[in-house]
């Protein structure tokens, strides 16, 4: 049996997109995760939604040796999808070597291991953060990239880059890059969700955290941008749907439908949404009053994104199913479930 394999399998998205493989294809999966922002409790969650069990190497990716080791024990590897990164915009601006050392070297290795083992298809996470601020809304995969407003950002725009360039360089290898725009939400059962071995920097897990009272109160980080209501704007997309669009690039890889080498998706709803109406949302769909203030602009912010997702939607036939108050409620059932469970 063919193998994919999954860096970062216990974190957010790669545990949602471990579900939809493992749901929706016959590949064997197995994930390289060394739980430096995860839990190992993940793979009993996923267990318990999908009734297999997935193995794990604990490994750190950005040694190049122990990665090596544990990819020779996996049998037929065909793919990799490459979730494992550090992912916060405020803690990459205080420390942007630990984002640079991180995220580039991981990534460098993860290239190396698939030239050295001939494994052909390659998926990259990336980030809507790539675009910075832009003068045209939405974006397309086309519009230019303005200056990364953050180290996090940065390792993104030369993630892509790197793998680009690698793509180039070997006719045998094929990858897809998915720009994510904002990935919020849990799986439908409540099983499994938003985990962060700190405090979350992230909006929704914020919220969630707040209105069950363990977090004290939330900050919105600025209430004069010019935006409708003086908020950010961003577009958030269910995780789950983030995971069936991976199901669908790996699959459209190994079927040699991509038209170039290196194919590059938005992943968004493309509905442009402030921090203010997610609040809103949240208060509806949870009947709770969330203790929020505005405060402060926070540094490394984009000031409105949102994407035109029409490529995805036509060469990967992807559909994003959510809206945002069922975003917001999973979440919440999500929260209740871990505050009830553990
Ligand atoms: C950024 C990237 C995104 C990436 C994510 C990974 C951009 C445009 N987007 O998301 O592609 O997947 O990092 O972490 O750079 N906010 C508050 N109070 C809080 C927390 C957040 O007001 O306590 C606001 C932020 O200012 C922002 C919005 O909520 O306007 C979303 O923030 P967050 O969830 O941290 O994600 P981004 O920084 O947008």
């Amino acid at each position: 049996m063919q193998t994919i394999i999954v860096t970062g399998g216990a974190g957010y998205i790669g545990s949602h997109t471990i579900i939809e493989l493992l749901k929706q294809t016959d590949y064997n999966v197995v994930s390289v995760d060394n739980f430096s922002n995860s839990t190992v409790k993940t793979f009993d969650r996923i267990e318990a939604i999908t009734g297999k069990r997935v193995k794990n190497f604990n490994v750190d990716i950005s040694n190049f040796e122990t990665l090596e080791f544990a990819v020779n024990a996996i049998k037929n590897p065909i793919g990799i999808i490459h979730f494992a990164a550090f992912k916060s915009v405020p803690q990459s601006v205080a420390d942007p070597l630990l984002y640079y050392h991180n995220n580039l070297g991981s990534l460098i290795n993860i290239l190396k291991i698939c030239k050295a083992k001939q494994i052909p298809n390659f998926i990259f996470s990336s980030s809507c953060s790539v675009y910075g601020n832009v003068d045209k809304l939405p974006v397309t995969e086309q519009t230019p990239f303005s200056a990364a407003e953050s180290p996090y950002a940065q390792t993104k725009q030369m993630g892509e880059d790197i793998v680009f360039n690698f793509t180039k360089s070997d006719p045998a290898f094929k990858s897809v890059l998915l720009r994510y725009f904002n990935p919020v939400g849990a799986h439908v059962s409540a099983l499994n969700g938003e985990l962060s071995n700190s405090k979350p920097d992230n909006l929704v897990p914020y919220i969630t955290l707040t209105a069950a009272g363990l977090l004290p109160k939330l900050t919105v980080f600025g209430g004069d941008y010019d935006t409708r209501d003086g908020s950010c704007i961003r577009d958030y997309v269910h995780v789950s749907d983030i995971a069936d669009a991976h199901v669908k690039a790996m699959n459209y890889l190994i079927a040699g439908k991509q038209k170039k080498e290196c194919s590059v998706f938005n992943l968004g709803t493309g509905n442009g949404v402030s921090v203010l109406e997610a609040i809103h949302s949240f208060e509806k769909v949870s009947g709770e009053k969330l203790n929020y203030e505005i405060g402060p602009r926070r540094a490394g912010d984009v000031i409105n994104i949102y994407a035109n997702n029409d490529f995805a939607k036509r060469e990967l036939q992807w559909e994003p199913k959510y809206n945002l108050d069922d975003m917001m409620l999973s979440s919440w059932k999500w929260q209740l479930q871990l505050k009830n469970n553990y």
